[in-house]
């Protein structure tokens, strides 16, 4: 009894880990351009917390129209650009999608439609400075990923766009505060300086 338990239990686990290696392993090299995405935003350097981007996405015009039939939703990402990836293993491309790290930051899931597709997103405050990119997967009934498009070409290299996390700016508050620090230690001795001055042309 304790023995087929523990078979049944093993046996279990197996299968689950067995289905987990099947569900981990759509490649991103077998998944089609099927979709062109767009990312509009102002020009230069963007605010995490402040500034938004605009995506736009529609069916690739390469293919037959009605492609899009067993699109179900799309996956819009913020993908880290190759100069942000560069000597850091953890922000690493993978080809297998469960253990790729480019894109780590969710900005929404969303029905696909067939036309006028877009989405309006506030760069979250957590956003760290980095050279980004904007990646959508499209995602069939079963939550899978069927396809894909990114607002950049194949080698990531052009409408790249930066991002200044709020840390970065709290640092520049920091320096703020000190030298006002500084200046408010600097007024105080001035003071003291000056009533010594007073006391002694009173005596
Ligand atoms: C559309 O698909 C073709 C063929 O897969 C691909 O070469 C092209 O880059 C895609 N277009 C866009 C804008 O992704
Ligand atoms: C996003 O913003 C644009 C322009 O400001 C607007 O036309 C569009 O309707 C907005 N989209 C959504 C989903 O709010």
């Amino acid at each position: 009894m304790a023995i087929s338990t523990r078979a049944i239990f093993v046996a279990t686990i197996v299968i689950c880990s067995f289905l987990a290696v099947c569900e981990g392993d759509i490649l991103f090299s077998t998944l089609k351009k099927s979709i062109e995405v767009k990312a509009d935003h102002k020009a230069g350097v963007l605010m995490a917390g402040v500034d938004a981007l605009t995506l736009k996405w529609s069916l690739n015009t390469t293919l037959p129209a009605g492609s899009d039939s067993g699109y179900k939703s799309v996956k819009l990402e913020l993908c880290y650009a190759p100069i942000s990836q560069k000597d850091r293993a953890w922000r690493k491309t993978e080809d297998h999608l469960k253990k790729d790290k480019t894109c780590q930051f969710k900005i929404a899931t969303v029905p696909y439609k067939s036309s006028n597709n877009n989405y309006n997103w506030t760069i979250k405050r957590d956003i760290p400075t980095a050279t980004y990119f904007v990646r959508a997967y499209v995602l069939n009934g079963n939550g899978e990923e069927i396809g894909y498009g990114q607002n950049t070409d194949d080698k990531k290299v052009d409408n790249l766009f930066s991002i200044q996390a709020i840390s970065g700016r709290h640092a520049t508050l920091d320096i703020c505060s000190v030298v006002f620090s500084a200046f408010s230690v600097v007024s105080l001795f001035a003071f003291f300086y000056m009533e010594k001055r007073k006391a002694r042309a009173g005596k």
